[in-house]
């Protein structure tokens, strides 16, 4: 059951969108259509978005699904192709709504279209959500690490603010290394607005929320924290700044979700320090999942 409350992080900036923009509306036309209800850039290469769920759509907080627009006429068919990618859905399991997290890629086949929505237009969501980024896929720990880079921190957006993640660990450690500064905005804001929102504070609690620390890095622009965390980790830095003992089996669990470089650096490093890959079929101590990149 979803509660019945208002969702926090509610973007209601529209930056892209002319003054009057369109009512939402009410229906989508088309099978398999939402509509999309709020729009915020945060970069000339970011931008996040929020759109109507479909009221039996269900899934489990860190999940993706494949979203998308109607693209060019198959010349063979005569009939427009949709054109869908993998979008890691960046809202938590109880949302009314759905959120993505995006980049923009100026000659890329989708987000170059995707990247000028607005309120009211309609999105392709084919409702089947899978992934391995979700607490079924790992065994009990104390200490909980979200490892991202860029867009890759969708998946985290929405299980820091599913309630089973405070009942799992004692601990939620959430790293994010971009290039700049601006790139970590959409994940240091979500996770301020947490600690702040009434909402969110009914629904997990202070205490669970003292719970969160962030580490934010950049490795091409000046920030309190420089570098890539798979360095700052093999230095001992990372454990240090933290004041944590460095991660071990017993007690640590992580989740991944960047680059493909950046996925099999820290996965041979999470191997390195006894943690074993786990899977739905399959619960071990780390999950891994691969940005979305148009
Ligand atoms: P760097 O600037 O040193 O390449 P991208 O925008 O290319 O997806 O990268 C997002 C962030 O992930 C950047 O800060 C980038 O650092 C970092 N990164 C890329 N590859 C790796 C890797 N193998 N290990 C750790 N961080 C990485």
């Amino acid at each position: 059951m979803l509660p019945a409350v208002k969702p926090m992080n509610e973007i209601t900036k529209v930056t892209d969108a002319a003054p009057n923009a369109a009512p939402v509306k009410a229906a989508p036309k088309l099978p398999d259509t939402q509509t999309v209800t709020a729009v915020k850039h945060w970069t000339d290469k970011l931008f996040s978005f929020r759109m109507t769920r479909p009221a039996t759509m269900r899934f489990r907080s860190g999940e993706f699904v494949m979203i998308g627009l109607m693209g060019d006429v198959n010349p063979k068919t005569g009939k427009p192709k949709p054109l869908l990618r993998a979008y890691s859905i960046a809202s938590p399991s109880w949302d009314e709504e759905l959120e993505f997290y995006s980049i923009k890629v100026q000659d890329g086949p989708l987000t170059s279209r995707l990247q000028h929505i607005q309120v009211g237009d309609e999105i392709i969501l084919r409702p089947k959500p899978v992934g391995t980024l979700v607490h079924d896929a790992l065994i009990p720990g104390k200490r909980i690490w979200f490892f991202a880079t860029g867009t890759g921190f969708a998946p985290f957006a929405s299980l820091l603010r599913e309630p089973q993640t405070y009942e799992d660990y004692d601990e939620i450690i959430i790293t994010h290394t971009c290039r700049t500064a601006g790139e970590l905005t959409y994940g240091a804001e979500l996770i301020e607005n947490l600690k702040q929102d009434e909402m969110m504070l009914e629904l997990l609690g202070e205490e669970n929320l003292n719970k969160i620390r962030y580490y934010p890095t950049t490795t091409r622009e000046e920030s309190p924290k420089m570098g890539r965390i798979t360095n700052l980790m093999r230095s001992g830095e990372a454990f240090t700044d933290l004041g944590v003992d460095p991660i071990n089996p017993d007690s640590d669990r992580a989740m991944v979700c960047g680059n493909l470089a950046f996925n099999l650096e820290i996965k041979d490093l999470l191997e390195g320090y006894g943690l074993e890959e786990g899977a739905n079929s399959k619960p071990a101590q780390y999950v891994v999942e691969k940005a979305f990149l148009d």
